[in-house]
Parts: C-alpha cells; sequence; structure tokens
C-alpha cells in the first residue's frame, strides 16, 4: 500500500474497515489518518466537506489525496461517545451539558460552512479537541434540516447512556434549549430514528412508544414519573 504519488507512510493501527478502511498511520514523524474509500466519489464527497469546515478548526485539513485514497490530519483529543458515557456514568450533569453545547457549536459550524446536515449523527465520530467537537467523519453529509440532526443525536444519546436511557436527559434537554426547540418539535423524528437504530439491533429493547411518552411528559412538567417509580 504505497501509493506512487503520495509519501511514504508506515501503518501504525486499523481504526476501521466498515465502508471504508481507515488507519492510522506514520510520516515524516508525523501521525496521520489514511483513509481508503470504496468509491473515488466517496473520498472526493468526504474530502470536499472536510476541506470547507478545515479552516474553522471543526475538520480535520485534508493533507493530500489520489484516487481513492486521502490523508488527513490526526485530530488528537477524547472521542466524543467515550466522554458521552462517562458523563452519562457518573451522573455528571454539568458534563453532559458541556458537551451538548459543544455539539451544537459544531453543528451551527457545519450549517455555515456547508449548508447541509449530518444526516445521521454517531458520537464516535467527533473528537473533543482544546473543548472544541471536531467533526472525523462526513461520508453520510447531505441536504437536510438542523432538526433531522437534532432528533439524530437525540435518538443516539438515549440508546446510548450508560446507565439507564434517561440518565442523559440532561444531555437532551441543553441540545434542545441550544437549539430554542422543545421536545414536541421533534418527537415524530426521534421516534422514526430510534426505529432505525431499533431495526439495526443497536438499542436494547426499549419500548419507543413509552419512552416518547415519557420524553413529552418531562418536556412539559420537568419530571418523568418514570423516575419517581
Ligand atoms: N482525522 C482523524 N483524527 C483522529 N481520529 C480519526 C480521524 N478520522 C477518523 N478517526 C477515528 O477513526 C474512526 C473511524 O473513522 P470513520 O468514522 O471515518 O470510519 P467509519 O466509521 O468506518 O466510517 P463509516 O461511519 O462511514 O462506516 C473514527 O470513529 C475516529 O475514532
Ligand atoms: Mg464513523
Amino acid at each position: 500500500m504505497y501509493p506512487k504519488y503520495m509519501r511514504s507512510y508506515k501503518i501504525i493501527s486499523a481504526l476501521s474497515s466498515k465502508l471504508k478502511k481507515v488507519y492510522k498511520v506514520e510520516a515524516d514523524s508525523t501521525v496521520y489518518i489514511l483513509k481508503e474509500y470504496e468509491r473515488v466519489e466517496d473520498a472526493e464527497k468526504e474530502m470536499q466537506i472536510a476541506r470547507q469546515v478545515a479552516m474553522t478548526g471543526y475538520a480535520p485539513e485534508v493533507i493530500e489525496h489520489q484516487d481513492n485514497l486521502v490523508l488527513y490530519e490526526y485530530v488528537e483529543g477524547d472521542n466524543f461517545c467515550d466522554e458521552f458515557r462517562k458523563a452519562t456514568m457518573t451522573d455528571d450533569v454539568e458534563a453532559m451539558e458541556l458537551l451538548a453545547t459543544r455539539l451544537s457549536i459544531f453543528l451551527q459550524i457545519i450549517y455555515s460552512f456547508t449548508d447541509k446536515a449530518i444526516k445521521e449523527i454517531d458520537f464516535n465520530n467527533y473528537v473533543v479537541r482544546d473543548g472544541r467537537v471536531v467533526g472525523v467523519d462526513f461520508l453520510k453529509v447531505d441536504e437536510g434540516m438542523p432538526y433531522e440532526d437534532v432528533a439524530s443525536a437525540i435518538a443516539f444519546a438515549l440508546t446510548n447512556s450508560a446507565g439507564q436511557y434517561y440518565d442523559c436527559y440532561p444531555f437532551v434537554y441543553k441540545l434542545l434549549s441550544c437549539f430554542k426547540l422543545d421536545m414536541m418539535d421533534v418527537i415524530n423524528e426521534v421516534k422514526a430514528r430510534l426505529k432505525q437504530l431499533a431495526s439495526r439491533g443497536s438499542s436494547n429493547d426499549i419500548d419507543i412508544d413509552m419512552l416518547a411518552d415519557g420524553l413529552v411528559g418531562f418536556d412539559k412538567k420537568g419530571v418523568d414519573w418514570r423516575k419517581l417509580i
């Protein structure tokens, strides 16, 4: 795997081999991320978004590319999903609210610099570096509305909370307030996203209708009765 025109690099580890192969590599004593895409169009699409956003510091810089290979800056920091799980596990309301605020800032940057939406939020695709949420996976970015991303983030949060699903409510309600939205505005989209996640087997047997009732009730009364029994 030494493409002719790119610098030579040493593979340190493989980070993913799903839709694309992702490697942590080293060249000239610097660590980079090398992505090998299935199709050249995918490489061009993700590279274009990264370039539009990188000037803000919210996406990695594109170092070089050739065909379906792209070398990116390595974003050193904490994985957003790990930080989220840590905060929910320890019931750290402040940390959850900070993560929600930081995610909303990242999303606003995406909307202003790309005119597109993330479409499917997976917390594993963000690295927290110097207090900023930096996006590292833009393959699914496409035409869409911010409220869809908010709903997608809420569904991901509810199904990835380290404790009970309601342990992440501080994150959920802070995210809504950053977007000046009420739960009622997004509840149908949240339900649709939860069903999508359940069909892929990534949520653990949650009763989606009951959960949605709880979310709306909590929004109105500030309390989820399920937490009281
Ligand atoms: N520039 C980067 N800096 C630091 N870490 C990165 C960078 N790019 C990717 N990673 C890490 O590698 C992981 C996998 O990369 P990526 O999300 O692009 O692939 P993927 O999840 O397999 O792709 P897809 O979500 O399209 O299936 C990320 O979750 C992140 O932890
Ligand atoms: Mg990813």
